[in-house]
């Protein structure tokens, strides 16, 4: 198959959306948790997570355009707060669901059968299920003018995850804590590692470690 961007645009518009949505391939899967001013709680499952750098630690979620109700995204604004927690195998009928449009005094927790955890210190709830939780502080958003979504980018300013699933140079193996991927909206996969790779220079063959 060879797309020219008319052919993109005369495709039937959810066909067009399946494609378009999972053609980045693999994205991470994690929960966003969030709750009001009043501590009514919010669950959504968000694929969008970019590393935005170590240090400081930032990372970045796309918003959908906010011309429907979109809680996660007041409760962020509301509160400067928000949780991030990684889906694993045990939990993606229950992540998945979190999707569905709850009305606001609705909590995806509840509706799911998900468990919050509160934390001090973070006025949002994490997923007690996940292995895998950052506590993120909201540093900055971005409205993008060319389609109406936002950048959110926060800063993590609480990590818990398992000493097991940190390798020796001191990374996250996504394999360990049985964290899941995403490809489009409907499909989830399991991960396993194939290799690692040694720094890459140039002049040196690759290496693996
Ligand atoms: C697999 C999957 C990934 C999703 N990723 C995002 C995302 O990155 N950004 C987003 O705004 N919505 C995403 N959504 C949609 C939200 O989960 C959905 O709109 C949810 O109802 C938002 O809940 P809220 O209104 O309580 O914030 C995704 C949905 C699915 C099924």
């Amino acid at each position: 198959m060879h797309l020219t961007a008319s052919d993109i645009e005369g495709l039937e518009r959810r066909k067009r959306a399946a494609l378009i949505n999972s053609i980045t391939g693999y994205k991470p899967a994690n929960l966003v948790g969030t709750a009001n001013t009043s501590g009514h709680s919010n669950l959504a499952i968000m694929s969008s997570l970019v590393h935005i750098g170590s240090h400081p630690p930032l990372l970045a979620l796309i918003f959908r355009p906010d011309n429907a109700e979109r809680h996660t995204l007041d409760n962020i604004r509301e509160t400067g707060s928000y949780t991030i927690n990684h889906v694993h195998t045990g939990i993606v009928d229950a992540a998945h669901q979190t999707a569905a449009r709850y009305p606001a005094n609705v909590s995806e927790f509840a509706a799911t059968g998900l468990t919050e955890l509160w934390r001090d210190g973070q006025t949002a709830p994490f997923v007690a299920e996940a292995a895998v939780r950052m506590g993120m502080t909201l540093r900055d958003e971005l409205p993008l003018n060319i389609n109406g979504t936002h950048l959110v980018i926060g800063e993590i300013v609480s990590l818990e995850v398992p000493s097991e699933a940190i390798n020796e140079l001191g990374a996250l193996d996504p394999a360990k804590t049985d964290s899941v991927a995403i490809s489009g909206l409907d499909s989830y996969y399991q991960s396993s590692l194939l290799q690692r790779m040694a720094y890459a220079k140039p002049g040196k063959a690759p290496q693996r470690l």
